[in-house]
Order: C-alpha cells, then sequence, then structure tokens
C-alpha cells in the first residue's frame, strides 16, 4: 500500500506526554512514555481489506540516568499480542530517531495497534507509526 504516517501524537496515549522538547520529530511533537511498565500509544489504522502491512515505529532512545539501555515493547493488534518485548535499541540521544519494523495483519475496518512498554524505562519516545514504508527514517521536511 502507499505510506500513510499516523502521528503518536494524535493517537490515544496511557501513561505518557505529548512532547516537544528535542528535534527531529515530524507532525507537531512526540510522545514521551511514562518510566512505567504498561504505558502505551495505540493508535486507530483503517484498512480497506484485510491483509499484511509493513508498519515502521520511529523513536528515539538516549541517554537515561547515565545509561543506554533497550526499551522494548509488546505490540497488539486489536488485543491480539503479535510481538513480545519487541526491542527499541538506544539511538544514542534523544535528537536521534530510527525505526523499527514489522509486519502485521491487520483486519477491514479500523484496527488498533499499541505498543507498549514492557520494562520500568517505559517506552522511547516515539514520534509516528507508518504503515507501507519499510526503513522510512525520513527527517522532518518543515
Ligand atoms: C529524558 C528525556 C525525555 C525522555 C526521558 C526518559 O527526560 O528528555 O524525552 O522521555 O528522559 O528517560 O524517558
Amino acid at each position: 500500500p502507499p505510506a500513510s504516517d499516523y502521528q503518536a501524537e494524535n493517537a490515544t496515549v496511557s501513561q505518557g506526554a505529548v512532547e516537544a522538547n528535542h528535534t527531529g520529530f515530524t507532525g507537531t511533537g512526540f510522545v514521551n512514555y511514562d518510566n512505567v511498565i504498561g504505558s502505551y500509544v495505540e493508535w486507530s489504522i483503517p484498512a480497506a481489506t484485510a491483509g499484511n502491512v509493513s508498519v515502521a515505529i520511529r523513536y528515539a532512545n538516549g541517554v537515561a540516568n547515565g545509561a543506554s539501555v533497550d526499551r522494548p515493547m509488546d505490540v497488539t493488534v486489536n488485543g491480539t499480542l503479535v510481538r513480545s518485548a519487541l526491542s527499541f535499541p538506544s539511538t544514542g540521544n534523544w535528537d536521534t530517531w530510527q525505526t523499527v519494523t514489522l509486519t502485521v495483519g491487520l483486519s477491514a475496518g479500523t484496527n488498533r495497534i499499541r505498543a507498549i512498554a514492557t520494562t520500568a524505562s517505559g517506552g522511547p519516545n516515539v514520534d509516528r507509526l507508518s504503515t507501507g514504508v519499510p526503513g522510512d527514517t525520513a527527517p522532518p521536511t518543515a
């Protein structure tokens, strides 16, 4: 399918805050997950028909408390766990963004894709979820 971007700041956030105090995000900001297990962002993704789609989650994971640590997240689609503790490795600093890509099966209609922190560090800072564009790390154009 063609590329579609879904900004984290427009998604449903549980235990997190929309912020814009680092550079390089797209849209108007990013979600800073609270540093707890279970914090999440959930996107609503429309699909005309059922099928597999490539999903890229764009994130930054810098230094916290003097350390660079992985911030793995579970991914669920419509409530079903599809990836357990998917790795979101350090990006070096909070202004450097990378993508983690995965392929998920969607149903026809509106799909709920949720990325849930699995450690007490919480999730990384999350900029957006894109469908149909594996490896997209394009910087903001404005
Ligand atoms: C820093 C950083 C935040 C980040 C946080 C964290 O405070 O500025 O953007 O979310 O660390 O460790 O989660």
